[in-house]
C-alpha cells in the first residue's frame, strides 16, 4: 500500500514537472543553429532528470507527511535489513543513465554542433588512444578574428580587410571566429548562439555559429558579445552589440567600413 502511495506521487509530481517544463518560454532568443541545438541538449536533459528528481521528492513528501503529529517514537524503531537488489538496481539504473547522457545528448550534440560525423568526432591519436576532434569542422565561410582586451572586443574581418568594435554577421552563413586575447583570459560568449570559448593570450581558440535570424542589440540583449570570464572591475561591462543583417545588407555595410 505505501509502495502505491509514493508511486502515486511520483506519477502526479512528474506530471506536473513535465507539464511545467514544455511551457518552460524562458530560454534566451535562439539565432543560431547551435542554439537549437543547445536548446534540445537542455530540455531533453530536464526531461531525464524528472523523474529521478520527483521520486526523491515524493519520498521526501510521503515520509514528512506519513509521519506528521506522530512525535518521538516511545523506541527506536527495529532494524530493517535492505533489500540488496535495491542498490544494485539503482546503480545499474544510474550507470546506464548517465552513459546514455555522454552519447547522447553529449557527443550526438557536440557532432551536430560542429558538422561532422560522429564517427570524425572520434578520431585516434597516433598513440592509439581516443580522443576528440580539436578542429571544428568544415571550414566556416566567413572568419572573423575576435580580439579581446581589457575590457573591450575588437573584430577584424581579414578576407574584407575591416576592423570593427560591433560585430556584424551576415544571417545563414557559416562564422569562423578566430579567438584570442592581447593580455589575460577572457571568454567570448554570445547567449543567442549558446556558444563560449576561451580567448587566451598567444593561443587562438575556434567557434563556429550559423546565425538563423537577423535581429540587433536593441531589439534582444542576447545579441552581444558578453566576456564571460572574470577580469577584473570592467568584466561586466565588457560587451559589445551583435548585429545579424541579410547579405546584401552586410556586405553594404562591408563596403562602407572599407570606405572609412
Ligand atoms: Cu574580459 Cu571578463
Amino acid at each position: 500500500m505505501r509502495v502505491g502511495v509514493l508511486a502515486a506521487w511520483w506519477l502526479v509530481l512528474t506530471g506536473l514537472l513535465v507539464w511545467a517544463a514544455s511551457r518552460f518560454q524562458g530560454f534566451p532568443l535562439a539565432a543560431a543553429r547551435e542554439a537549437a541545438v543547445a536548446d534540445h541538449a537542455f530540455r531533453f536533459l530536464m526531461l531525464m532528470a524528472s523523474p529521478v528528481f520527483t521520486l526523491v521528492m515524493a519520498a521526501l513528501l510521503y515520509s514528512v507527511l506519513s509521519r506528521r503529529g506522530q512525535g518521538d517514537p516511545p523506541e527506536p524503531p527495529p532494524y530493517v535489513p535492505e533489500h540488496p537488489a535495491v542498490p544494485r538496481v539503482w546503480f545499474a539504473l544510474t550507470a546506464a543513465l548517465a552513459a546514455y547522457v555522454i552519447y547522447n545528448p553529449g557527443l550526438v550534440g557536440l557532432a551536430e554542433m560542429r558538422e561532422v560525423p560522429l564517427s570524425q568526432l572520434l578520431g585516434s591519436s597516433p598513440g592509439g588512444r581516443v580522443r576528440l576532434a580539436s578542429l571544428g569542422g568544415a571550414e566556416g565561410d566567413l572568419v572573423v578574428r575576435v580580439r579581446a582586451s581589457r575590457w573591450l572586443w575588437q573584430f577584424e574581418y581579414p578576407e574584407q580587410g575591416i576592423a570593427a568594435r560591433e560585430l556584424v554577421l551576415p544571417v545563414g552563413r557559416r562564422v569562423r571566429f578566430e579567438v584570442t586575447a592581447t593580455d589575460i583570459v577572457h571568454s567570448f560568449w554570445v547567449p543567442a548562439f549558446r556558444t563560449k570559448i576561451d580567448a587566451v593570450p598567444n593561443l587562438t581558440t575556434y567557434l563556429h555559429v550559423t546565425p538563423t535570424r537577423t535581429g540587433s542589440f536593441e531589439e534582444s540583449v542576447d545579441l552581444r558579445v558578453q566576456c564571460a570570464e572574470l577580469c577584473g572591475v570592467g568584466h561586466a561591462l565588457m560587451a559589445s552589440p551583435v548585429r545579424v543583417l541579410e547579405p546584401e545588407k552586410f556586405d553594404a555595410w562591408v563596403a562602407q567600413q572599407a570606405r572609412r
